[in-house]
This record gives structure tokens, sequence and C-alpha cells, in this order.
């Protein structure tokens, strides 16, 4: 590793001010957010944006979430059906995204939308991320701050390990209370549709909505120029959050070589094999806040597989799961 410690800053009032002369001047923020940390840039400035792009080696084509101190900051950048500003209303700030048609006089850089006329909007329930929105006063474009296709970081340190020398500033504001991104809804349409799962759980968005909430299809993509379609589910980039090692779920039991990754009951398996739990509780909040964070670590164990218990699919699981299903999944490369 070839961080300069000295880039990782407290979010004091001297850390906040250097972070937003940086963010002014087209550098590159780590913050901290409820979700994971995310690498911050101003949305409105290309140059800024592309650097994103060439820090974490991610395909100009994935489109970044726009991240806003206000419900009014969102509304001068997109339009809200009725549905929308119902959600964003009751959730904001919080782990929810909203994706949005463009305004005509969106400021957000194109590239940062990936050509698309729609953008993801999101209020970040963070005082850190906040207090920094109010000062910078733009929109902060902020994937989250890790290497495109790894494991998401929930601690400074994690991105000083995955982006090290290619970002100006990290702010370290302690572990990520929520641990997985925020959940992403399609509000392009008449109903909103389900992009990411994520933290807010379906079932508070149902009850809000009144109405059980689809999952977004390639179905749904008609609208959309054919060439856009594969954007709209960005989650059906199969192979994403993925550690170094292979990943095997829903184990009943761990094979020799193995690492372990319990949660409630520990599964059965060998006393060398390195184990840590999600929750021994049961607990799906405890259980995603650990998540990516026991992964890394689970990883710098070397095993070359990493086997993990079971995790029911409500609640925060459904996000859990889409997670582990990825980082599960075949990879390119
Ligand atoms: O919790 C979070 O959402 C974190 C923190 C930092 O805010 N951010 C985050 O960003 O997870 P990122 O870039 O890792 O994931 C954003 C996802 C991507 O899969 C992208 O494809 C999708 O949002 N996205 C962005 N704009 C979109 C759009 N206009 N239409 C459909 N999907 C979009
Ligand atoms: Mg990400």
């Amino acid at each position: 590793m070839n961080f300069e410690p000295s880039a990782i800053s407290p979010s004091d009032e001297d850390g906040l001010a250097k972070a937003a002369r940086i963010l002014l001047s087209g550098g590159l923020v780590a913050l901290p957010t409820e979700t994971v940390y995310g690498l911050a840039a101003d949305a409105t400035n290309d140059q800024a944006v592309a650097k994103i792009f060439a820090a974490k080696g991610r395909p100009s084509f994935n489109p970044l979430i726009a991240h806003v101190a206000s419900l009014e900051d969102a509304l001068a950048l997109g339009h809200f059906t009725p549905a929308a500003l119902a959600l964003a209303k009751a959730f904001w700030a919080g782990p929810l995204t909203l994706v949005v048609p463009t305004r005509a006089d969106c400021p957000v850089s194109l590239l940062a939308r990936a050509g698309l006329d729609s953008l993801a909007i999101r209020i970040p329930a963070h005082p850190v991320a906040l207090a920094l929105l109010q000062t910078v006063k733009v929109p902060l474009a902020a994937p989250s701050a890790n290497r495109s296709g790894h494991v998401s970081p929930t601690l400074a340190r994690h991105v000083a390990e995955d982006l090290g020398q290619r970002l100006d500033l990290i702010l370290d504001g302690g572990a990520c209370t929520l641990g997985v991104e925020s959940t992403i809804l399609d509000c392009t349409g008449d109903m909103p549709l389900l992009l990411r799962p994520g933290g807010l759980t379906r079932h508070a968005i149902e009850a809000l909505l009144q109405h059980p909430l689809a999952l977004h299809t390639p179905a749904h993509s008609k609208t959309m120029q054919s060439e856009q379609a594969p954007l709209l589910a960005p989650g059906l980039m199969a192979s994403h959050y993925a550690p170094r090692a292979k990943v095997r779920l829903n184990a009943k039991e761990a094979l020799p070589g193995e690492a372990i990754l319990d949660f409630g009951p520990s599964i059965p398996g060998p006393n060398s094999a390195p184990r840590l739990s999600l929750s021994p509780s049961g607990n799906l909040i405890e259980a995603a806040a650990q998540l990516f964070a026991a992964l890394r670590q689970l990883d710098a164990s070397g095993c070359p597989t990493i086997a993990i218990a079971p995790i029911p699919a409500h609640d925060l699981g459904e996000a859990i799961n889409d997670r582990l299903a990825r980082a599960a999944a075949p990879r390119s490369g």
C-alpha cells in the first residue's frame, strides 16, 4: 500500500474547510455517508467528474448519484412525480436514491449522467456529508469510494487501502452506520420501480406507496433507447462488490481451506478456519453494518474461498443477499 496517511483528515472544522476548497477547485474527496464512503467531486465540473471515473477505474457508461443538501436543491435538478415527491419527503435525508427525469437546465455534468436524460439524486443522512454539501453549494457526484467492482468501503481506512493516492483527501467520519448502499428507485415512470435494493427496506417503501414495489426488468427498458437499456438496471452488472477470494453462498458448513462468515448460530467448519460473524444474534441491521468490513477482513486472511451462511431475504436481508449474490457472481477478469 503506497498511501500517504496524512491525506486522512478528521471531519472537524479545518477538515471540512479543506475538503470544500478541494472540491470547489475540482479535486476528489472521500466523505462518510450513513451508507458507505463516497468518492465525491463537484458534479457540475466535467473534469472533476472525469477524475472519479479514472480513480475508480469505472466504465464511463455507469452514471453517478448526485448528492444534494436539501429537497429544494433536488427539485432544481429533476422533475419529480407525485410519488417521487412523497418518497423524497418521507425518506430524505436517508438511504434512498431517486432516479428522475433531468430538468433542461440541470447543471450536473453529462459525464456524471453518462449521457442519460435521467439523474439519480439523494440527500445523505450524515452530518459530515450534509455540512460539506451546505458549504460547497453544488451537487456532489459520489459513487462508493472503492475501485470499480470491489467491496464498498465503510471505514476511512478501506478508502485509503483501495484508492490510495488517487484522491486528494479522505474525511474520516468513523464507521458508516448502515453499511450497505442506498436503495435506488426509478421514478421516471408513473410507478416507482426498484433498481437496487439497499439501506431503505422494501417494506418501508411499500408502506408509503400503498402498493407492492416491482423490480425493474429489461421489459421496462423499452421506453429508453436500446443502447441505454442496460443502464436501467445497474444491478445487472453481475459481478460487483467482489472480494479477491471466491464467495460461496448459503453454506451449511465450511470446507477445508475456506474462511467462514456466519450469521446467527455458527456453521460447522475446521477449527483453524478464519471465522467472523455478521451478527451472532441474527440481527439484519447489525449484519448490514458489518458486511463489507467483514468481507475485506476475511479476504485479507488469504483464503481462496469465503463460505457464507444463509441470510434471510426479508428487510435489510434483501440488500445483503443482493450484494452477496454479486460478490459470488462469475467474474470477467
Ligand atoms: O449509498 C449510496 O448510494 C452510495 C453513497 C456514496 O451515496 N453511492 C453509491 O454509488 O452506491 P454507486 O455509484 O456505487 O452506485 C450508484 C448506482 C450505480 O449502479 C448506477 O448505475 C446507478 O446508481 N445510477 C446512477 N444514475 C442512474 C440513472 N440515471 N439511471 C439508473 N441508474 C443510475
Ligand atoms: Mg458502488
